[in-house]
């Protein structure tokens, strides 16, 4: 499905994932059938924003009856493309590149199929049933095996160059956690979802630093500590 023929916007497909997730864990609880309401109740949305959200893809539920939750979350996987295994590798096997790689994304189709590094000590260091290979061997890696996404978990220093030996090299999808916004310096064709996990624990403090009384509650504690 091309989005930009469907008109469907950014901010509902940035919505898809957390219905899918929703949907699964209506499913694992033995939930088949839901409706807007309901689901509405669960995930803090507007009934109205759920079915307008669902509408782009020719509505799949039925007056009086509701979602069916299979169906719904099959057609939105479809629509996320989490209906096809996705090879991915990983550079910069450090603590964050273990920790995702070890984590295991594959129940969504994302299969780690290789992992880079530039230091000597991690070269052979298993992740996994993956084992870490050194940064020169990543243009002949790519030639003899199709890989789609390349997580970028090294230095932002590094994150430009790597990027380029990347796309050089056929990628066209990059998840990247260093600390640069890739997208801005690599071609159009080129998607990259940029990842900051400090962004969202800023928005935490915003929203901590804004509940009433929060910060005068934090005082008097730190008061009572004090005395
Ligand atoms: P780390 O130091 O444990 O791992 C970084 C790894 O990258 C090392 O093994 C290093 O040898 C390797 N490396 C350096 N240059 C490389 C290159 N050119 N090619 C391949 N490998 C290279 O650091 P950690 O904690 O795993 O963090 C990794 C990066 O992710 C850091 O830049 C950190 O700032 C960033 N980070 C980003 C977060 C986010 O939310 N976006 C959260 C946590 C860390």
């Amino acid at each position: 499905m091309i989005l930009k023929e469907k008109g469907i916007s950014k901010a509902v497909i940035s919505r898809l994932p957390r219905y899918y997730r929703y949907l699964g864990d209506l499913l694992d609880s033995g939930v088949e059938r839901i409706s807007s309401g309901e689901l509405s109740e669960r995930m803090k949305v507007t009934a109205s924003q759920i079915r307008q959200d669902l509408n782009n893809f020719g509505g799949f539920g039925q007056q009086g009856y509701g979602y069916n939750a299979r169906v719904l979350r099959e057609e939105i996987g479809k629509i996320l493309g989490l209906d096809k295994v996705h090879p991915m590798i990983i550079i910069g096997a450090g603590h964050l590149g273990q920790a995702l790689g070890n984590y295991g994304f594959d129940k969504n189709g994302f299969k780690v199929v290789g992992a880079f590094d530039i230091n000597p000590d991690l070269a052979g260091m298993k992740i996994r049933d993956v084992s870490v290979q050194m940064l020169d061997e990543l243009p002949e890696f790519l030639d003899q095996h199709v890989v789609e996404i390349a997580t970028l978990t090294i230095p932002k220093e590094a994150a430009v160059e790597v990027a380029q030996i990347l796309v050089r090299n056929g990628i066209h999808a990059i998840w990247n956690f260093a600390h640069t916004d890739l997208n801005l310096l690599l071609p159009e064709d080129v998607v990259v979802e940029n990842v900051h996990l400090s962004e969202s624990l800023m928005r935490l403090s915003y929203n901590l630093t804004n509940i009433v009384g929060a910060e005068a509650d934090r005082k008097k504690k730190i008061g009572a500590e004090k005395r």
